[in-house]
Order: C-alpha cells, then structure tokens, then sequence
C-alpha cells in the first residue's frame, strides 16, 4: 500500500513538474491570483469570453445559480458581454462534485472550448467565479483572453473575516455594500459588523424607540487624536442608524456573495450610548449620560439587573430576526468594573450567586446572555475577555490582545478567531513615519508585511487544539477613520495579506511573490475606485 501511494505521488509530482517544464517561461506570480491557489498548472492556449459563450449548469441546485448569476452580472456589468443560454460555440460549465472534500473548495478548468468548475457546493463555485475574474486581462471588454489554465483549491481555515466598525462612525449602506463586493472578490466570507459604541447606537430596535431618537447621535466630535492637547471639537452632530429593513437587504447582498454577516451587539461595555437613551440601564440611573464625543474606554457601562436582561433579551431577539448568522457576536471587551464595585446591587448579586468579584460578575452576565442566545438555535463570539470570570461552556472566542486568549480557549477546548491586535488591526499605521505621513490614526505601526506573515495556528498547540482555530480576522476600528473613503485607505491592500493568511496553505506563501501578485491585483482594484493605500508601491 505505502508503495503504491509512493508511486502515485510520483507520477503526480512528475506530472506537475511537466507541465510547469512545458511552460518555461511562466511564473505563477504572472497571474495576479490573490489568495494564492493551493495548486495550479497552467496550459497552452485561451479561452474567448465573448457574447458567443453560453451558460452549462449541470446542477439543479438554487444556489449554485447565486454563483452563476453573479458571473453572469459580473460579465454584463464590468465587461459588456451578454452570456447565452443556449446555442453556444464555447461554455462555462458549472457541475456539482461530491469528491471534492472542502465546502469552499473547487476545480477550475479553462480550455479553449470550456470553462469548467466543479465544486463541492454552491460556495466553492462562487470561489471559482472569483478566481475566474482575476484572471480576466486588466483592460479588455466585451472579448476576454482568459489563460488556459488547471486551478484545484481549498481554503486553510473556514473563518476568513474582517470587522468594521461602525458604530464609532456611521458608514451608509452603499459603502458598505462596495466594500462587501471587493471583500468578496479575495474570498473573505464573514463580515463583522461591530453595530453599537459608546459613541453611537446603530441597529433600529423597534422595542426600544430612543435607541433610534437618542442613541444614534452624537452632538460633537472630537478632531485629531484624543490625547492632542487641547481637545477640539468639530461642534456637529454625526450618527445614523441602519433599518431592519436595510439590515436584511444587506444580509442579502453578503448571501448572493457567500459571505455571513456576524452581528455584534457589545456588552456589558461600550454601552455609553444606550445608557443615554436608557439611563435605567445603568447602575446610577439618577444620572445623565451623553454618547461619547471623545474616544475611550468608558466607566459606565451596564448594570447587570433583570430589567437590563429583559432589554438584552429583547434587543438579541431583533437581531436575531435580521441576521440569520449562526454566530451573535455580544462583545465582552473592556468592562471597567468601576461602578460594579460601588453599585449595592451588583455587590449584593455577587454574594448571592456566590462569585467571586466582578470578573465572576462578568461572567455570570456573559452566560446568562449565551443561554439565551443557544436556546434561540445560536452561539455566541465575545472578546477575549470573556475567559476573565470563567467562559461561558459554548462560547467562541475572539482573540485580539494577542494569541494569548485564543491559546487559552483552545486548551479548554473551545473554538477560536485569531485576530491579534499586532497583526490585524488595521487601524494601525501603516507607514514608519507614522502621523508625519499618513492621517492620524489610534497608534502603533502595522505593516502589510507582518500581516502577511501571521500565522494562526500557534506552535503551542496540539494538533487537536489546532482544530479549535477557525480561523483569522482583521478589524476596522472606525475611531480615526470617519468615512469610507479613509476605511478603503487603513483596509486595502493590508486586508489582501490577510486574505492570503486565511485562504493559502502556510507552505504556499511568500511575501515577495504575494508583492509581485498585489501590483498586478491594484489594477483591479483602481477599476474598482477602490482608495487603497499605495505605499508599498513605493516600497517594492
Ligand atoms: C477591542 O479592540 N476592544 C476588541
Ligand atoms: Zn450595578
């Protein structure tokens, strides 16, 4: 058995090598393929994508047409050509394959005569169509030169996501809808929309009215860093909400691209905005809160009483109406314990439920929301800080100050996004020179190298706790970056690097062939008007 595996390896490294032989003057890097397929052959000859091309589903399957249709879209809208539906000289075939072991993994064949794609499942084929598109030749409309080439693919991790912010500042449907479209187009297939900030409340819950008429605004906000000295105010009032309506729009528009939009609703911090609508929420209700003006971790935060539970439950059950997302995002992160400590009914629930201190207080409310959330048919992610207190038996968790929580939670067994601050926030600098260079962003420097070089899987791990690593994650904390303009400048092309870290199998990376790859993918990304920061093409 084992010689005969040794054979077959052979033959198929043999194989390889001659078919690469044959075209010696090819480099993959010639192909501005992002994230770098797991294998790819390319052959003689190309394919002519022209109005003469028809449409060959093989399979029956309603979302295997989510993948062809946007195809076809694609090729309407960006290249002018009309796919027909029957009586055609050349096709683009689209099969279903059982044998193909990945749910987002595929074959992609271009010959002369045919454009074949089998997938496992309609999410595979929609990977093909996006590998597909980055083989069309930058420039040319209505008769495309696509490469003839073999292309078999797998993802590394199931979780590739990235995180906007928009609660910090409001961002309008039609940015968000853009930066979905070019997400998509580097096979990112989660969204993370971070809804609510001490600085402003951004899902209508038709519950709870002020959330809308209080929560959402903000009367001023404060220009330049909030350390500068003196603080400056802009004196105008900013905010916004997004419908339920608009919501479900927007989880259609992610579906039709196969990506899951993952809610967040964070708690029991960072809740400054809903205590301005529902002081009651708070442990001081007697007192006025604002929403924030100025960016910082906040002191008043929720006070864990029955009344807040039964507005946690409601609002969670909204979302849960909108978003269809396995994962409820509820956040967990930076709650000061200040007023936990003073407050007579957070004191005298720790004693009654025998908890140790605050943490264990924090603990207690965390559960007590994951209950809910499971006995709806769902799981909750939360910050890393969700481990303090001990961690609610379902929970997944989100790692960002560094691997450390994420290690933690995979030795006891629970699953895991790894997106260390050091390595995926990208509101970091992305320049040495900092604010001397590039707008004023919240600190540190974060370069698309050291993007490109994460690895998620932590050496520490056994290879069963590597298995609770679902995947990576890049965040967009919106504090200095107030339009979508500036988010496609922190985003891009640092975000392609992270793509590659998701997708791209660890010993298929390389940083100068990703370079080479990334000069040919900015093309793109111009026709795209896509504000992505050029400095690595002074770099490279
Ligand atoms: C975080 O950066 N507070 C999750
Ligand atoms: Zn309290």
């Amino acid at each position: 058995m084992k010689y005969l595996e040794c054979l077959i390896c052979f033959k198929i490294s043999l194989l390889t090598f001659c078919s690469f032989n044959l075209n010696a003057q090819y480099k993959e890097s010639d192909l501005p393929l992002i994230p770098r397929p797991l294998e790819m052959q390319k052959v003689q000859g190309i394919f002519l994508l022209d109005n003469q091309v028809g449409l060959d589903l093989k399979s029956k399957d309603a979302d295997i047409k989510t993948a062809s249709t946007y195809l076809i879209d694609l090729l309407k809208n960006d290249y002018g050509i009309q796919i027909k539906q029957t009586g055609a000289a050349r096709s683009i075939r689209f099969e279903l394959d059982p044998q193909i072991g990945n749910e987002e993994g595929y074959i992609l064949h271009v010959s002369p005569q045919l454009i074949s794609i089998k997938s496992k499942s309609p999410a595979g084929a929609f990977m093909a169509v996006q590998t597909l598109r980055q083989l069309i030749p930058i420039g040319q409309k209505d008769k495309l030169e696509i490469p003839a080439i073999s292309i078999k693919d797998e993802p590394r991790f199931a979780h590739r996501g990235v995180m906007l912010d928009v609660g910090r500042y409001y961002f309008p449907v039609s940015f968000i809808k853009k930066y979905i479209d070019v997400l998509a187009a580097y096979k990112i297939n989660k969204f993370h929309l971070h809804l609510t900030e001490d600085g402003g409340w951004r899902m209508e819950i038709k519950k709870y009215p002020k959330l809308q008429e209080i929560s959402a605004w903000r009367d001023s906000t404060v220009i330049g860093h909030v350390s500068d000295k003196p603080r400056k105010f802009d004196g105008k009032r900013h905010g916004g909400y997004y419908t339920h309506e608009e919501l479900k729009d927007l989880v259609k528009y992610a579906q039709d691209r196969f990506i899951t939009i993952i809610p967040e609703i964070d708690m029991p911090g960072h809740t400054l905005s809903a205590l301005a609508g529902y002081p009651e929420l708070s442990c001081f209700p007697d007192r006025k809160y604002r929403v924030l003006t100025a960016w910082g971790i906040q002191k008043d935060i929720l006070c864990p009483k029955e009344s807040t539970f039964k507005f946690v439950e409601d609002v969670l059950t909204e979302v849960m109406e909108v978003f269809p997302s396995k994962y409820i995002h509820i956040g967990g992160d930076e709650a000061k314990k200040d007023n936990w400590k003073v407050c007579s009914h957070c004191q005298e629930l720790i004693r009654r439920e025998g908890l140790k201190d605050e943490h264990g207080l924090q603990s207690y409310f965390i559960k007590r929301v994951e209950k809910f959330v499971n006995s709806k048919g769902r799981a909750i992610i939360g910050w890393d800080e969700i481990l303090e207190g001990g961690l609610a038996p379902n929970a997944t968790v989100m790692s960002w100050r560094g691997e450390k929580g994420g290690i933690d939670a995979a030795k006891l067994g629970h699953d895991v996004i790894m997106s260390p601050n050091h390595y995926m926030y990208l509101d970091y600098y992305q320049t040495p020179e900092m604010r001397k260079r590039e707008p004023v962003a919240i600190g540190s420097y974060l370069p698309l190298e050291t993007v490109y070089s994460y690895n998620p899987l932590p050496n520490s791990l056994t290879k069963a706790e590597k298995k609770h690593i679902l995947g990576v994650q890049a965040h967009v904390w919106s504090e200095y970056i107030p339009n979508g303009k500036h988010a496609e400048h922190m985003t891009f092309p640092r975000v392609l690097a992270m793509a590659e870290v998701g997708w791209t199998a660890q010993e298929r990376k390389d940083y100068s062939d990703f370079i080479s790859r990334l000069k040919k993918a900015a093309k793109f990304l111009d026709t795209k008007q896509v504000n992505y920061s050029k400095y690595f093409l002074e770099q490279y």
